[in-house]
């Protein structure tokens, strides 16, 4: 394409990806252009960065994402808690929720509290599910406003500084980030020589080894950008699948019930042997991946490969944006089968006789990449899937079903009418999926959850 006088590939063949994150990693950075748009946001840091300062960040950051560290359950299950509470609340009324809204704070306030040890407590706010007043609203607001911004200027491109010719977008939502971190961090800088503990959050961390209060503040932010609505995003389209899809709901809470029962917290070793909850997360971030769409820049000519286009090779110039769209790559018939764009957790699974379904990702890892390839791989994948399966556990020791509420959807949720007549998956969705910088549903996700009645057996039939 040719965007403003300035040319951009668009790709969504996996073999061109591969080469770009892996093969030939070092010959396509993010660059300066991306930096720049994010700059006022997340300073020079670990997703803005390419090169040793990037290799800097990275093997500054690595050492927390362990996996002991993301498997402590103990906030987990006092977030979960609430969410519980609040859908059992007005499960009891039969009122409908927006679900999107709630894993937006769940995971607001788990990876506070996993980074800073200082939690926002967005879900204690009183009218939970409707709205949302609470001091940390402040914050919330200006963590969405901020990646509006920014995905604004990686729309407009080069020319994005003309639309803010008269002032920095960023610098008012900015003020209300730092006003919640500051404190903490300033606390924190104060007291790191007293620091006997071992490091509980990123934060003690970052204390202990770094000395430079911006690199701390701008590591925090990259990291909360990271956790949040990626995991929210996943959380969102997962009961979405499970309101979408019955009989994976009825499979699903099988497995939890077979493995935890119905009160029991489940442990990472349970989480581990539970396959087809794994299985159900993978399909749920092949059809909605959090981030859609990523993009790179070429620093050097050369030619890419493309088997699937049967074009041969194909001329990449340098100092060219290359977008990739996993949103599209992953529901490719030719790659994923005919059933491409079907939800089918069960092609996860090792079933005898389906040999061409079995474990697609291991045949080739570069046709299923929501948490991206090669050295830029996410660190937060580990803590990501326990955080998203203790929940999903949790509520589904409580609730056997998630209805849709088109009653209570606002117009601006539902899928526009012409989706209707579209071959394939788009005229079977029931709501606006749309992206900023994460897939999301506009207008939030509105379901009503059915409770579970107690008394299930370790097989519950719908
Ligand atoms: C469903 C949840 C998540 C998804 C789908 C996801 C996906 C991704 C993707 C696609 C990237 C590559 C970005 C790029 O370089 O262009 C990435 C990078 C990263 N993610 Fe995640 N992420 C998730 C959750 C998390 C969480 C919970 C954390 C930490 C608390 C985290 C921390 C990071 C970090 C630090 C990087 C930068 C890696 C680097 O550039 O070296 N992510 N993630």
């Amino acid at each position: 394409m040719n965007i403003l006088w300035a040319h951009q590939i668009v790709t969504v063949d996996p073999e061109n990806i591969k080469e770009i994150l892996a093969t030939r990693f070092q010959d396509f950075e993010k660059g300066e252009k991306f930096h720049d748009m994010f700059e006022s946001f997340l300073g020079t840091g670990i997703f803005t960065s390419d090169g040793e300062t990037w290799k800097f960040h990275r093997s500054m950051a690595r050492p927390f994402f362990v996996r002991e560290r993301v498997s402590d359950f103990d906030y987990f299950e006092r977030h979960s808690a609430k969410v519980i509470s609040i859908m059992e609340h007005m499960s009891a009324r039969s009122e409908a929720c927006d679900f999107q809204d709630l894993f937006q704070k769940f995971t607001l306030d788990t990876t506070t509290e996993f980074l800073f040890g200082s939690c926002t407590n967005t879900l204690d706010a009183p009218d939970n599910g409707k709205g949302d007043h609470n001091r940390y609203a402040d914050f919330a607001r200006a963590f969405d406003r901020l990646q509006d911004i920014v995905v604004t200027r990686v729309r407009i491109g080069s020319t994005w500084p003309l639309f803010e010719l008269f002032g920095d977008k960023s610098k008012g939502p900015m003020r209300i980030i730092n006003a919640f971190i500051d404190p903490i961090l300033k606390h924190a800088m104060r007291d790191r020589k007293n620091l006997l503990r071992e490091d509980v959050t990123f934060l003690d961390y970052l204390v202990r080894t770094v000395d430079d209060e911006k690199t701390i503040r701008d590591a925090l932010c990259a990291k909360l950008l990271a956790g949040r609505d990626t995991t929210a995003s996943l959380l969102t389209f997962s009961t979405y699948a499970l309101a979408l899809h019955p009989e994976a709901m009825l499979e699903l809470r099988k497995e939890v019930l077979r493995t935890v029962g119905q009160m029991r917290a489940p442990t990472p070793a349970d989480i581990r042997s539970m396959k087809y909850l794994r299985a159900f997360i993978n399909e749920v971030l092949r059809l909605f991946p959090s981030l859609p769409v990523n993009i790179r820049r070429s620093v050097v000519s050369s030619a890419l490969p493309s088997p699937l286009s049967k074009m041969g090779p194909l001329y990449m110039q340098d100092h060219v944006s290359i977008t990739y769209s996993l949103f599209l790559m992953q529901r490719r018939a030719d790659v994923w089968g005919g059933d491409a764009e079907m939800f089918k957790p069960e092609r996860w699974l090792d079933i005898p006789g389906q040999a061409l379904q079995t474990k697609p990702q291991v045949a080739n890892p570069f046709i299923f990449l929501p948490f991206n390839g090669g050295p830029r791989m996410c660190l937060g994948q580990g803590f990501a899937y326990q955080e998203c399966s203790y929940l999903l556990i949790r509520l589904l020791q409580r609730f056997r079903a998630f209805d849709f509420a088109p009653d209570a959807q606002p117009l601006v949720s539902l899928p526009p009418k012409e989706w209707a007549q579209i071959k394939g998956r788009a005229s079977i969705e029931r709501c606006r999926i749309k992206s900023s910088l994460v897939l999301y549903a506009e207008g939030g996700m509105w379901l009503r959850a059915r409770a579970a009645d107690g008394s299930e057996s370790a097989c519950p039939e719908q």
